[in-house]
């Protein structure tokens, strides 16, 4: 059992984990590092580097932690789950080696070819003739990506080839891929190796602005579930992208232990990945988890300790969740810090980019500052209790998208 569970990361994703695990009638303590101020409402936050594998080992040794769950991509990739896993702590995240399906873009191509996953076609370059031969092989749209990790912001997709060209000046490896239309969707499924259980889709809203304007994001927005979805997606996802690639992990010696998180394109030509993260995507888990009825700590742990194949499927609530980021003025480009925040006290109000100042005032400290969920039995219902919650809380200068969920509910509406 995960009596004492520690979470890393700082973010509204952990904060939306830390809140999750909070409530596991099976959880007694959760501990955050490094956290924010709202994880320290729902757990004891400690000033610990999330970047420094000893660290986090120490760190769960000392509170003799049950599981530890790693948020974000960075620490997994710097070999922080190995480090935990080395101390004999069973840890929810996957190894350095399995957390390459995000942090190389390349890595990720190779296993989707091994696995027959399927996928946009990409070149990987590393000189600017090559650059410029891939573009004009695939032609416009461009898709242009760093191949390290870039948190959300190392891809640009343009009409424009001079930017397309600039973007990948900027970039010492880069990834040039055919353009894929279509919706996007997020899918997310639990791993203990071999046995693969998924959550219900949900859909980011990646662009900074309305209507899909303006730069990509770390992610402005999510929801779910998604009426327009193809019924049977989720079965058709694990069985050709999600179960391959975890078997393909596991054949190669480095199985994947954590979350995998499949960013899809449902193309005129089918489904295909835009992307793997090996980590709970931000803000999808904020509506996710609060749409989830499992206890999150118990289905964790099973995942961590290789024994998902005996825990039963994933129970959601039937309503819907809408999550609304405020970000600060500037975001993604060059987002203003220490804005007062008030407002921010209500239910459903995920911490990111948060932080107490001397005074012990709520200031904001990141580029997304908040992520807002609001429920209801339908997603018209969720939007407007996101929206009513968005309208109560004071940062200057903050914004946020007004479209979050807008023709989904729509579509709904329509059925
Ligand atoms: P990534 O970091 O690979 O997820 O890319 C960030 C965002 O860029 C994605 O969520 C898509 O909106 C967009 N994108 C990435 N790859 C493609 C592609 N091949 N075709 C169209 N859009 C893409
Ligand atoms: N929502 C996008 C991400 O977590 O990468």
């Amino acid at each position: 059992m995960a009596q004492t569970v520690l979470v890393i990361g700082s973010g509204g994703r952990e904060h939306a984990l830390a809140w999750a695990l909070s409530k596991d009638p099976g959880v007694g303590a959760v501990h955050i590092a490094p956290g924010n101020p709202g994880t320290a409402t729902v757990g004891t936050n400690h000033g610990v580097d999330p970047m420094s594998p000893a660290a986090v080992a120490a760190l769960a040794t000392e509170l003799a932690a049950d599981l530890v769950v790693v948020g974000p991509e960075a620490p997994l990739v710097a070999g922080v789950a190995d480090a935990v896993r080395a101390a004999g702590i069973p840890v929810f995240g996957p190894s350095a080696e399995a957390a390459q399906l995000e942090g190389s873009k390349a890595f990720a191509k190779m296993i989707m070819e091994a696995a027959g996953v399927p996928t946009a076609a990409a070149r990987l370059c590393i000189s600017m003739d090559e650059v410029v031969a891939a573009l004009d092989e695939f032609g416009a749209p461009y898709v242009v990506k760093d191949d390290g990790l870039a948190a959300g912001k190392g891809v640009i997709v343009t009409t424009d080839r001079d930017a397309a060209i600039r973007h990948a000046a900027g970039c010492s490896r880069v990834v040039i891929e055919e353009y894929l239309d279509g919706p996007e969707v997020s899918l997310f499924a639990l791993s203990d190796g071999t046995t693969v259980l998924p959550f219900e889709p949900a859909q980011d809203f990646k662009r900074v602005g309305d209507n899909d304007e303006g730069p990509n994001t770390g992610g402005m927005g999510a929801y779910t579930p998604l009426p327009w979805a193809p019924a049977g997606l989720t079965a058709d996802v694990v069985t050709r992208v999600i179960q391959p690639t975890i078997d393909e992990m596991r054949r190669r010696g480095t199985p994947f232990v954590g979350l995998l998180y499949a960013g899809l394109a449902l193309t005129a030509r089918g489904l295909k990945v835009v992307e793997f993260n090996a980590r709970f995507g931000d803000p999808e888990t904020q509506p996710l988890l609060t749409r989830l009825k499992t206890p999150l700590g118990g289905v964790l742990y099973a995942a961590a300790t290789g024994t998902l194949a005996e825990h039963p499927p994933l129970q959601w609530g039937s309503g819907a969740a809408v999550g609304v980021v405020v970000a600060a003025q500037g975001y993604p480009e060059s987002p203003r810090k220490g804005d007062p925040i008030s407002g921010a006290d209500q239910d459903g109000v995920f911490h990111a980019g948060t932080a107490l100042d001397e005074a012990g005032r709520l200031v904001s400290a990141g580029g997304r500052v908040l992520t807002v969920v609001g429920t209801g039995d339908t997603l018209a219902q969720a939007r407007a209790a996101a929206y009513d919650k968005v309208a109560r809380i004071d940062l200057p200068g903050g914004f946020s998208r007004h479209d979050i969920a807008q023709k989904a509910a729509e579509i709904q509406e329509n059925q």
